[in-house]
């Protein structure tokens, strides 16, 4: 083989193996955006949202009796955007170099969402108790990514400031039925319409 034509060969093929610049994640370290952190913290998030999944699943379930029937929809509603809001941010862990732990035990257990458990004793005050507490500790975690990202990052900052729009949402719905606070609750058009999200969790396509 000519030497030349060998060499050649030898320098693509150290180009193939070598590892490329990820611009898409430098530029936001030029930002001055901890990249790491940030996806700490969404995998957090990522967990209490799936975790709430989960866990509002029973709590709707437990919503019985007549006075049970209407606050199941609102609990279903919130429950399916839950699911929304663990998809919406799952692509950009990854984009960011993260991942999700190895074993499910763990990553749930991030959540810190035990308070959540509920069986036939729970009453249906404290069902919407227990909703209104996940729904305000998610506004929380989403105001958090919101002011790391806020300036640095406007792909994860449209993804945090849309599922929290939802999260603002939910806390209202809930307000409403525990304290009587308005909430000028315009139901959903069909539950897991997710208005501000959808296009985030296009995977899930019309739930
Ligand atoms: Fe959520
Ligand atoms: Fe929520």
């Amino acid at each position: 083989m000519n030497c030349n034509v060998f060499m050649k060969l030898i320098g693509t093929l150290r180009m193939s193996d070598s590892k490329h610049h990820v611009v898409g994640v430098e530029f936001l370290k030029q930002n001055g955006l901890d990249v790491d952190e940030l996806i700490k913290e969404l995998v957090i998030n990522a967990s209490v949202e799936f975790v709430a999944y989960y866990y509002f699943t029973n709590l709707r379930s437990f919503c019985t009796g007549l006075e049970g029937e209407g606050i199941k929809g609102v609990i279903e509603d919130a429950r399916l955007e839950d699911l929304s809001h663990f998809e919406s941010c799952i692509d950009r862990i990854f984009q960011l170099g993260g991942e999700f732990p190895k074993d499910i035990v763990d990553f749930c257990q991030k959540a810190g969402a035990d308070f959540l458990q509920s069986d036939r004793s729970t009453t249906l005050h404290e069902i919407l108790e227990k909703c209104l507490k996940a729904e305000q500790g998610a506004i929380i975690n989403w105001n958090k990514i919101c002011k790391m990202t806020h300036g640095k990052d406007p792909m994860t900052y449209e993804i945090a400031a849309d599922i929290l729009a939802e999260e603002i949402e939910h806390e209202s719905w809930f307000l409403e039925l525990l304290d009587g606070r308005p909430s000028g609750h315009m139901r959903r058009k069909y539950s897991g319409e997710r208005p501000h999200t959808g296009k985030h969790s296009r995977a899930l396509g019309n739930l």
